[in-house]
């Protein structure tokens, strides 16, 4: 091939690209990241994982000081008051650090940013407003947006009708939210808005919330948030919305079918799912389609068809989660570099960062059984875990899913204040072929919620201690 600009092109500055776009350059290739947004990161730092994040945290602050939880632990917060301003101040500082971060780690790593849109001219071209860049490798890192639903309009720009970028950023506490869609990101920013004092309203199209996960954590999820007040109607779809001074008109009808009824809100949150971000990349001139999906189909090194065209992150088939994205973007730079990098799919952590918060790792017990395996599976409940209980964190179980026969552990599910962080020591497990017996037999420290995790391992062989 003859000189080319750089070694490897990323297009795409998300969680996926950014990584593979450093670790190529600390392999010592020649990397550009092309990003047409104003600031590095992607969905996850700029309007995702982040921004929701300092959302979440500083609602829940306001929750515990306003509605009794710490008053039960004797910390009297008179006259509680939001300033939401305030609140949408500190989520800009966090966006605003870790992207400017990135690029600190760009100049650190001297990869160069090509900002603007990219597209191929040929496998080895990218055109960036009307300039041509070459690389020996290409790598597709385009993210992901929001599935629209037709219908209802979404206007992010003061609108009523939001998707979540929009719902990161209204100006006010809404009377009466309606969100459409009972998945995590309907769960997360319903959430948020229901504890800054929305009345909220989940309206989802299955006959229980958080699809892909364990059905027993489904169906506990639905007992959770009505606990906490979010009014759930479940098997129902929303069919169309009409806007009209500030409010929404919703028309609502059974899933299966029937008689159609109205609501009414002040704000609108679809939140349907994401689909992968392809247009424009005029992958026609490169010979690659997507799938019906509309993903790039890649092989196990995140190679496309095309010769030295390669794909991850949100726009290849698989979770749409920002660690996914950057385990990708490791690997890709690395095989790419000629060493062998590896993602192992089957063992990639699922959270959902409410109160408490959702995790799973690895295979729901009806996948496992749908594999072919014998399972045995034990749920401990957060209720007989010590430091929940002290706590006062009583909702939730852990339940890990092993092999009957191996003993070998195949998923675990966990719902608790802290399953984010316990789920990392079941998918370290994993990584490793642990047993159920390797869990119940490891040391847990006392008192943590991660004892709950040793005890559900110990109840898979029939004898936990606490219940
Ligand atoms: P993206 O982060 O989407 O980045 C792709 C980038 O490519 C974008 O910046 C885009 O501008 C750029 N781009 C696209 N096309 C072009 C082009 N032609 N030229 C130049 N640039 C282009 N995941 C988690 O794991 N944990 C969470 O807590 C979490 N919270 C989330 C909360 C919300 C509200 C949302 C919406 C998502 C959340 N996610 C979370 C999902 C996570 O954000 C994505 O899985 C992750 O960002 C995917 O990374 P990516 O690199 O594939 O793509
Ligand atoms: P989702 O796939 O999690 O949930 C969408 C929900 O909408 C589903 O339950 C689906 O049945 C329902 N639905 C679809 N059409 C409907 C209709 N017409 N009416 C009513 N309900 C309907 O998608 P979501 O919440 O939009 O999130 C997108 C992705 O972003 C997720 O897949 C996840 O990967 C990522 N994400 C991850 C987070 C995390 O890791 N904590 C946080 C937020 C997003």
């Amino acid at each position: 091939m003859a000189e080319t600009d750089f070694d490897v092109i990323v297009i795409g500055a998300g969680p996926g690209g950014y990584v593979a776009a450093i670790r190529a350059a600390q392999l010592g290739l020649k990397t550009a990241c092309v990003e047409s947004r104003e600031t590095l990161g992607g969905t996850c730092l700029n309007v995702g994982c982040i921004p929701s994040k300092a959302l979440l945290h500083g609602s829940e602050l306001f929750d515990e000081a306003a509605h009794g939880t710490m008053a039960k632990f004797g910390v009297i917060a008179k006259d509680v008051s939001l300033d939401l301003d305030a609140m949408m101040g500190e989520k800009m500082t966090a966006v605003k650090e870790l992207t400017g971060g990135i690029e600190f780690l760009f100049k650190k790593n001297k990869v160069t940013w090509i900002k603007g849109k990219g597209s191929f001219v040929d496998a080895s071209t990218i055109k960036v407003d009307g300039k041509d860049y070459t690389a020996k490798d290409i790598v597709i890192a385009t993210g992901s947006s929001v599935t629209p639903l037709p219908g209802v309009e979404v206007d992010n720009d003061g609108g009523v009708i939001v998707d979540s970028t929009g719902a990161l950023k209204l100006p006010k506490v809404p009377e009466h939210m309606v969100v459409i869609g009972g998945g995590v990101i309907g769960l997360e920013l319903g959430s948020v808005w229901r504890r800054l004092g929305a009345r909220v309203t989940v309206v989802e199209f299955l006959d229980k919330l958080l699809p892909g996960m364990d059905d027993d954590v489904r169906k506990e999820a639905a007992k959770v948030f009505k606990k906490q007040g979010l009014e759930l109607k479940l098997s129902t779809k929303v069919t169309g919305a009409t806007v009209k001074d500030g409010k929404a008109t919703l028309t609502i009808e059974p899933s299966a079918g029937g008689d159609a009824e109205t609501m009414e809100a002040d704000a609108v949150l679809v939140a349907i799912g994401r689909r992968p971000n392809t247009d424009g990349l005029n992958l026609e001139a490169i010979g690659l389609e997507t799938n019906q999906r509309g993903q790039i189909e890649i092989d196990h090194d995140f190679a496309t068809k095309v010769e030295g065209v390669w794909a991850i992150g949100d726009c290849v088939p698989g979770l749409m989660l920002a660690h996914k994205a950057e385990d990708e973007g490791l690997a890709v730079a690395e095989n790419i570099a000629g060493e062998v990098g590896i993602v192992n799919h089957a063992v990639i952590p699922t959270v959902v960062y409410t109160m408490p918060e959702f995790a799973g790792v690895g295979m729901t017990e009806a996948a496992a059984k749908e594999a072919g395996h014998t399972v045995k599976s034990f749920k401990f409940p957060m209720m007989a875990n010590s430091r929940a209980k002290t706590n006062r964190e009583p909702d939730g179980f852990v339940k890990i899913i092993a092999d009957a026969e191996t003993d070998r552990v195949l998923g675990a599910w966990i719902i608790a204040s802290l399953a984010g962080t316990m789920i990392a020591q079941v998918a370290q497990a994993m990584e490793f072929g642990a047993t159920s017996e390797d869990i119940a037999y490891t040391c847990h420290a006392h008192p943590t919620h991660s004892e709950a995790v040793k005890e559900a391992a110990m109840g898979v062989k029939g004898l936990p201690i606490h219940i």
